[in-house]
Protein backbone atom coordinates (compact mmCIF):
# COMPACT_ATOMS: atom_id res chain seq x y z
CA UNK A 1 0.00 0.00 0.00
CA UNK A 2 1.30 3.70 -0.58
CA UNK A 3 -0.58 6.22 1.26
CA UNK A 4 0.78 10.25 0.52
CA UNK A 5 -0.47 12.81 2.39
CA UNK A 6 -0.71 16.32 1.82
CA UNK A 7 0.26 19.44 4.00
CA UNK A 8 1.20 22.61 4.48
CA UNK A 9 3.09 21.36 7.71
CA UNK A 10 5.20 18.01 7.04
CA UNK A 11 7.18 18.61 10.35
CA UNK A 12 4.54 17.31 11.92
CA UNK A 13 4.58 13.34 11.10
CA UNK A 14 8.08 11.98 11.67
CA UNK A 15 7.80 11.16 15.33
CA UNK A 16 4.41 9.26 14.53
CA UNK A 17 5.37 7.58 11.87
CA UNK A 18 8.96 7.04 12.66
CA UNK A 19 7.82 5.26 15.88
CA UNK A 20 6.60 1.32 16.95
CA UNK A 21 4.74 -0.32 14.55
CA UNK A 22 4.12 1.89 11.96
CA UNK A 23 7.77 2.63 11.51
CA UNK A 24 8.24 -1.45 11.49
CA UNK A 25 5.67 -1.69 8.66
CA UNK A 26 7.53 1.02 6.52
CA UNK A 27 10.88 -0.91 7.09
CA UNK A 28 9.22 -4.31 6.23
CA UNK A 29 7.58 -2.51 2.78
CA UNK A 30 4.54 -3.83 4.01
CA UNK A 31 3.41 -0.14 2.92
CA UNK A 32 5.01 3.15 1.99
CA UNK A 33 4.28 6.77 3.45
CA UNK A 34 5.40 9.91 1.40
CA UNK A 35 4.67 13.18 3.03
CA UNK A 36 4.01 15.86 1.06
CA UNK A 37 4.61 19.60 1.30
CA UNK A 38 1.83 20.96 -1.39
CA UNK A 39 3.06 24.08 -0.96
CA UNK A 40 6.04 23.55 -3.35
CA UNK A 41 3.30 22.62 -5.98
CA UNK A 42 2.14 26.31 -5.51
CA UNK A 43 2.07 27.63 -9.59
CA UNK A 44 2.85 31.49 -8.25
CA UNK A 45 6.42 33.79 -7.53
CA UNK A 46 5.64 33.61 -3.50
CA UNK A 47 4.11 29.67 -3.22
CA UNK A 48 1.35 30.86 -2.12
CA UNK A 49 -1.34 27.89 -1.24
CA UNK A 50 -5.08 30.14 -0.24
CA UNK A 51 -6.73 33.49 -1.27
CA UNK A 52 -9.16 35.71 -0.37
CA UNK A 53 -13.13 34.25 -0.69
CA UNK A 54 -15.23 35.44 -3.32
CA UNK A 55 -17.97 37.34 -1.73
CA UNK A 56 -15.86 38.37 1.10
CA UNK A 57 -15.42 37.62 4.72
CA UNK A 58 -13.23 36.26 7.09
CA UNK A 59 -10.88 33.48 7.02
CA UNK A 60 -8.84 32.49 3.76
CA UNK A 61 -9.40 29.67 1.34
CA UNK A 62 -7.30 26.76 -0.07
CA UNK A 63 -6.96 27.27 -3.77
CA UNK A 64 -7.04 24.42 -5.88
CA UNK A 65 -4.14 24.85 -8.16
CA UNK A 66 -1.53 23.54 -5.26
CA UNK A 67 -3.49 20.25 -4.34
CA UNK A 68 -5.43 19.71 -8.36
CA UNK A 69 -1.40 19.75 -9.44
CA UNK A 70 -0.43 17.40 -6.59
CA UNK A 71 -2.67 14.90 -6.80
CA UNK A 72 -1.90 14.68 -10.68
CA UNK A 73 1.16 14.20 -9.83
CA UNK A 74 0.53 11.26 -7.29
CA UNK A 75 -1.48 9.68 -9.65
CA UNK A 76 0.94 10.17 -12.70
CA UNK A 77 3.43 8.00 -10.64
CA UNK A 78 0.70 4.99 -9.76
CA UNK A 79 -1.19 2.76 -11.86
CA UNK A 80 -4.25 2.74 -9.87
CA UNK A 81 -6.31 5.85 -9.23
CA UNK A 82 -5.93 6.60 -5.65
CA UNK A 83 -8.84 7.00 -2.66
CA UNK A 84 -8.27 10.67 -2.04
CA UNK A 85 -9.55 11.19 1.69
CA UNK A 86 -10.15 14.74 2.91
CA UNK A 87 -10.05 15.40 6.21
CA UNK A 88 -12.29 17.61 7.70
CA UNK A 89 -15.05 17.82 10.35
CA UNK A 90 -17.81 18.01 7.97
CA UNK A 91 -16.70 14.52 6.57
CA UNK A 92 -18.59 11.52 7.35
CA UNK A 93 -17.12 10.41 10.86
CA UNK A 94 -14.53 7.57 11.07
CA UNK A 95 -15.27 3.90 12.15
CA UNK A 96 -13.15 0.64 12.23
CA UNK A 97 -15.53 -0.10 9.32
CA UNK A 98 -14.26 2.93 7.27
CA UNK A 99 -10.59 1.87 7.94
CA UNK A 100 -11.04 -1.72 7.05
CA UNK A 101 -12.40 -0.35 3.55
CA UNK A 102 -9.86 1.37 2.97
CA UNK A 103 -6.95 -1.03 3.86
CA UNK A 104 -8.11 -2.61 0.57
CA UNK A 105 -6.72 0.24 -1.65
CA UNK A 106 -3.28 -0.02 -3.08
CA UNK A 107 -3.17 3.64 -2.90
CA UNK A 108 -4.89 6.59 -0.90
CA UNK A 109 -4.29 9.76 -0.72
CA UNK A 110 -5.03 11.81 2.45
CA UNK A 111 -5.23 15.73 1.78
CA UNK A 112 -4.77 18.20 4.62
CA UNK A 113 -6.21 21.52 5.24
CA UNK A 114 -4.54 23.96 7.95
CA UNK A 115 -6.85 26.54 9.25
CA UNK A 116 -8.54 27.49 5.95
CA UNK A 117 -11.30 26.52 3.98
CA UNK A 118 -11.01 24.52 1.10
CA UNK A 119 -12.43 25.72 -2.65
CA UNK A 120 -15.76 23.76 -3.01
CA UNK A 121 -14.12 22.95 -6.51
CA UNK A 122 -11.53 20.45 -4.91
CA UNK A 123 -13.96 18.96 -2.52
CA UNK A 124 -16.63 17.84 -5.67
CA UNK A 125 -13.68 17.30 -7.88
CA UNK A 126 -10.92 15.54 -6.60
CA UNK A 127 -12.07 13.90 -3.37
CA UNK A 128 -14.04 10.64 -3.06
CA UNK A 129 -14.31 10.82 0.39
CA UNK A 130 -14.41 13.40 3.25
CA UNK A 131 -13.46 11.56 6.48
CA UNK A 132 -13.94 13.48 10.09
CA UNK A 133 -12.51 11.89 13.00
CA UNK A 134 -15.13 13.30 15.28
CA UNK A 135 -17.37 15.94 16.13
CA UNK A 136 -14.85 18.50 16.99
CA UNK A 137 -12.58 20.69 15.58
CA UNK A 138 -9.14 20.10 15.02
CA UNK A 139 -6.32 22.99 13.97
CA UNK A 140 -5.58 21.10 10.75
CA UNK A 141 -6.12 17.06 8.97
CA UNK A 142 -2.83 16.07 9.64
CA UNK A 143 -3.58 14.75 13.10
CA UNK A 144 -6.60 13.00 11.28
CA UNK A 145 -4.50 11.65 9.02
CA UNK A 146 -2.24 10.14 11.65
CA UNK A 147 -4.75 8.71 12.86
CA UNK A 148 -6.78 6.87 9.78
CA UNK A 149 -2.69 6.25 8.64
CA UNK A 150 -2.30 4.39 12.16
CA UNK A 151 -5.72 2.83 12.36
CA UNK A 152 -5.03 1.36 8.40
CA UNK A 153 -1.64 0.35 8.57
CA UNK A 154 -2.14 -1.63 11.51
CA UNK A 155 -4.80 -3.98 9.42
CA UNK A 156 -2.67 -4.47 6.50
CA UNK A 157 -1.43 -8.68 6.65
CA UNK A 158 1.94 -9.25 8.09
CA UNK A 159 2.08 -5.79 10.17
CA UNK A 160 0.98 -7.15 13.15
CA UNK A 161 2.84 -9.82 14.99
CA UNK A 162 0.24 -11.53 16.62
CA UNK A 163 -2.28 -12.30 13.82
CA UNK A 164 -5.54 -12.38 15.85
CA UNK A 165 -4.81 -9.41 17.48
CA UNK A 166 -6.67 -7.17 15.28
CA UNK A 167 -8.85 -9.53 14.43
CA UNK A 168 -10.24 -10.02 18.46
CA UNK A 169 -10.01 -5.70 18.97
CA UNK A 170 -12.38 -3.56 20.23
CA UNK A 171 -14.61 -2.88 17.35
CA UNK A 172 -13.97 -5.44 14.24
CA UNK A 173 -16.22 -8.18 16.90
CA UNK A 174 -18.77 -5.15 17.11
CA UNK A 175 -18.24 -5.66 20.62
CA UNK A 176 -15.61 -3.85 23.19
CA UNK A 177 -12.77 -6.21 24.52
CA UNK A 178 -12.91 -8.25 27.48
CA UNK A 179 -10.61 -7.22 30.55
CA UNK A 180 -7.03 -8.46 30.57
CA UNK A 181 -5.31 -9.48 33.94
CA UNK A 182 -1.77 -10.26 33.86
CA UNK A 183 0.45 -11.84 37.36
CA UNK A 184 0.14 -11.32 39.83
CA UNK A 185 -2.26 -13.33 40.66
CA UNK A 186 -3.43 -11.53 43.96
CA UNK A 187 -1.82 -7.97 43.77
CA UNK A 188 -2.25 -6.31 47.41
CA UNK A 189 -5.23 -8.24 47.73
CA UNK A 190 -6.92 -7.93 44.11
CA UNK A 191 -7.69 -11.13 42.96
CA UNK A 192 -7.66 -11.86 39.42
CA UNK A 193 -11.11 -13.88 38.23
CA UNK A 194 -10.33 -17.54 39.54
CA UNK A 195 -11.61 -18.89 35.94
CA UNK A 196 -8.69 -17.20 34.26
CA UNK A 197 -6.48 -19.19 36.36
CA UNK A 198 -7.95 -22.86 36.16
CA UNK A 199 -6.16 -23.58 32.40
CA UNK A 200 -9.87 -24.80 31.12
CA UNK A 201 -9.97 -23.47 27.75
CA UNK A 202 -13.26 -23.41 26.82
CA UNK A 203 -14.65 -21.70 30.00
CA UNK A 204 -12.14 -19.19 29.52
CA UNK A 205 -13.12 -18.74 26.28
CA UNK A 206 -16.89 -18.12 27.30
CA UNK A 207 -15.86 -16.07 30.08
CA UNK A 208 -14.08 -13.59 28.06
CA UNK A 209 -17.02 -13.27 25.44
CA UNK A 210 -20.00 -12.73 28.22
CA UNK A 211 -17.57 -9.78 29.44
CA UNK A 212 -17.35 -8.45 26.15
CA UNK A 213 -20.82 -8.18 26.34
CA UNK A 214 -21.04 -7.32 29.45
CA UNK A 215 -18.61 -3.78 28.57
CA UNK A 216 -20.50 -3.34 26.11
CA UNK A 217 -23.61 -3.26 27.32
CA UNK A 218 -22.33 -1.20 30.27
CA UNK A 219 -20.42 1.42 28.11
CA UNK A 220 -21.47 1.14 24.56
CA UNK A 221 -24.80 -0.08 24.18
CA UNK A 222 -25.47 2.02 20.48
CA UNK A 223 -22.83 -0.68 19.61
CA UNK A 224 -25.47 -3.80 20.60
CA UNK A 225 -28.72 -2.27 18.78
CA UNK A 226 -27.02 -2.69 15.11
CA UNK A 227 -25.51 -5.87 16.07
CA UNK A 228 -27.29 -9.37 16.03
CA UNK A 229 -26.59 -11.65 19.17
CA UNK A 230 -26.13 -15.13 18.82
CA UNK A 231 -28.80 -17.39 21.14
CA UNK A 232 -26.07 -17.76 23.84
CA UNK A 233 -25.11 -14.11 23.64
CA UNK A 234 -29.03 -13.52 24.36
CA UNK A 235 -29.02 -15.49 27.18
CA UNK A 236 -25.70 -13.88 28.72
CA UNK A 237 -27.12 -10.69 28.34
CA UNK A 238 -30.17 -11.73 29.91
CA UNK A 239 -27.94 -12.64 32.74
CA UNK A 240 -26.04 -9.65 32.76
CA UNK A 241 -28.82 -7.59 33.12
CA UNK A 242 -30.10 -9.14 36.30
CA UNK A 243 -26.51 -8.96 37.68
CA UNK A 244 -26.50 -5.66 37.16
CA UNK A 245 -29.99 -5.16 39.15
CA UNK A 246 -28.80 -7.21 41.83
CA UNK A 247 -25.40 -4.93 42.41
CA UNK A 248 -27.97 -2.18 42.57
N1 LIG B 1 -9.82 19.07 10.63
C1 LIG B 1 -10.34 19.86 11.59
N2 LIG B 1 -11.13 19.17 12.41
C2 LIG B 1 -11.14 17.88 11.98
C3 LIG B 1 -11.76 16.67 12.42
N3 LIG B 1 -12.57 16.63 13.48
N4 LIG B 1 -11.53 15.55 11.73
C4 LIG B 1 -10.71 15.57 10.64
N5 LIG B 1 -10.10 16.66 10.18
C5 LIG B 1 -10.30 17.82 10.84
Amino acid sequence: MKIDILTLFPEMFPGVFGSSILKHAQEKELVSINVVDFRTYADNKHHKVDDYPYGGGAGMVLRPQPIFDAVADLEHNSSEKPRVVLLCPQGKTFTQKKAEELAQEKHLVFLCGHYEGYDERIREHLVTDEVSIGDYVLTGGEVGAMVLTDSIVRLLPGVLGNAESAVTDSFSTGLLEHPHYTRPADFRGLQVPKVLLSGHHLHIEEWRSKEALRRTWQRRPDLLQNRPLTKEEQLWLKEIEEEAKKDL
